[in-house]
């Protein structure tokens, strides 16, 4: 199964959102192998958010970012990369339907609660992994109610 990495970002956080949005994808079958409580340092941020370094939001966007604690996490599962995007709704909240992260928690672009990787971006998913987690962070491990998730 795909692996795919999602934080909780540090508007999230302060709001205390960190439970619901593991909640939702735990309800969904979805398999977490990695989670990390961080604070994200200048260096991470500008690699992290590196596609988007010529625009004019980026500087307000790594601020934003290293404001506060974020919580880092790997998520494994069938496809799990688009169906976690598919979970968080559009980028700008204003446009996420009510029933997704964003549409149900955030309100404003620059505080939309969640990232995950793209999924129309190859490998993005891996990429990011890498650049968060160590191999050793990451967890094998057997869900018990796999029978009943996947055919
Ligand atoms: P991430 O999961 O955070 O990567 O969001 P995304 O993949 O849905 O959007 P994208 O990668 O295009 O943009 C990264 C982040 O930059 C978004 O989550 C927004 O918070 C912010 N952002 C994107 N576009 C704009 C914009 O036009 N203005 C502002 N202020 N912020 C933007
Ligand atoms: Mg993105």
């Amino acid at each position: 199964h795909e692996r795919t990495f999602v934080m909780v970002k540090p508007d999230g956080v302060q709001r205390g959102l960190i439970g619901d949005i593991v909640s939702r994808f735990e309800d969904r079958g979805l398999k977490m192998v990695g989670g990390k409580f961080m604070q994200i340092d200048q260096e991470l941020a500008e690699e992290h958010y590196g596609e988007h370094a010529d625009k004019p939001f980026f500087d307000g966007l790594v601020d934003f970012i290293t404001s506060g604690p974020v919580f880092a996490m790997v998520w494994e599962g069938q496809d799990a990369t688009r169906q976690v995007r598919n979970m968080m709704g559009e980028t700008d909240p204003a446009e996420s339907a009510p029933g997704t992260i964003r549409g149900d928690y955030g309100l404003d672009l620059g505080r939309n609660v969640i990232h995950g990787s793209d999924h129309e971006d190859e490998g993005a998913n891996e990429r990011e992994i890498e650049l968060f987690f160590d191999e050793d962070e990451l967890v094998d491990w057997d869900q018990i109610d796999s029978s009943w998730l996947y055919e």
